[in-house]
């Protein structure tokens, strides 16, 4: 496996200050970790976007928000919420979204670990999980977003008829993905070991880091997951 290439991210000068010019798209993850905003994500939007959503959506570590920028321009009558634990990322996401007065994105700053008291039980249509950190060592395998823990956080705030799309460029990863999916009886569909050469790639929207490493010459993995019906 290629070594783990999470970047750190360079502190941005003024963070919070930018952060605060943008507060119109930021909820308070305290408030979020404490279930304010279960049940009521719909109500939320409609004030911003003057009418009631048609879905409900969640990107999982929204890095630089590329991919969340061109998904809710894209759909303007879905909402989405962003989730991304890192400031820095957070803060350049939220400025693109702010630059172009994108009124269905929210953004929350927090660990998913946290996201079962975000939403409830079903409130979700589909959850996005782009380049996920690999956590390639087998200590940190329960931190990987495709872990067991993680799909049954995932099925409690899907909806019926709710799915998981992954993108990832990290074939240790999505191998792992494919088992745990598999092994938790989601049924999988969509699967494609090189996107960009599939007819997925029509209607694919590319994240920062698919375009850097597919640049590389990486191919790129994704799959739809369903959970089980219970
Ligand atoms: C490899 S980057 C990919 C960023 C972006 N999705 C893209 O494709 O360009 C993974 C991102 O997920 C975030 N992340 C990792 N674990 C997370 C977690 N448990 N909760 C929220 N964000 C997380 C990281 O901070 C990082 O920004």
């Amino acid at each position: 496996m290629r070594e783990d290439r999470a970047v750190r991210m360079r502190k941005h000068k003024h963070t919070e200050e930018r952060l605060a010019l943008c507060a119109d798209l930021l909820r308070d993850p305290a408030d979020a970790a404490n279930g304010v905003w279960q049940g009521k994500w719909r109500a939320e939007f409609a004030a911003r976007m003057g009418s009631e959503p048609r879905r409900l959506e969640l990107e999982i570590g929204c890095g630089k928000g590329g991919f969340i920028l061109g998904l809710a321009t894209r759909n303007p009558d879905t909402a989405y919420v962003a989730v991304e634990v890192c400031r820095e990322a957070l803060l350049l996401a939220v400025e693109k979204c702010k630059a172009a007065d994108l009124k269905n994105v929210i953004f929350l700053c927090m660990d998913a670990q946290q996201l079962a008291a975000v939403f409830a039980k079903g409130e979700v249509e589909k959850i996005y999980l782009n380049f996920s950190d690999p956590w390639p060592k087998f200590r940190h395998a329960k931190r990987r977003l495709t872990a067991p823990a993680f799909l049954a956080l995932y099925q409690k705030l899907l909806a019926a008829g709710g799915a998981v799309r992954q993108k990832t460029d990290n074939a240790p990863l999505f191998a792992y993905s494919l088992e745990s999916f598999r092994e938790n009886n989601w049924r999988l569909e969509d699967v494609t070991d090189d996107l960009h050469n599939s007819p997925q790639a029509l209607d694919n929207i590319m994240t920062e880091y698919e375009k850097t490493w597919s640049e590389k010459g990486f191919t790129i993995h994704a799959l739809t997951a369903f959970p089980p019906e219970v």
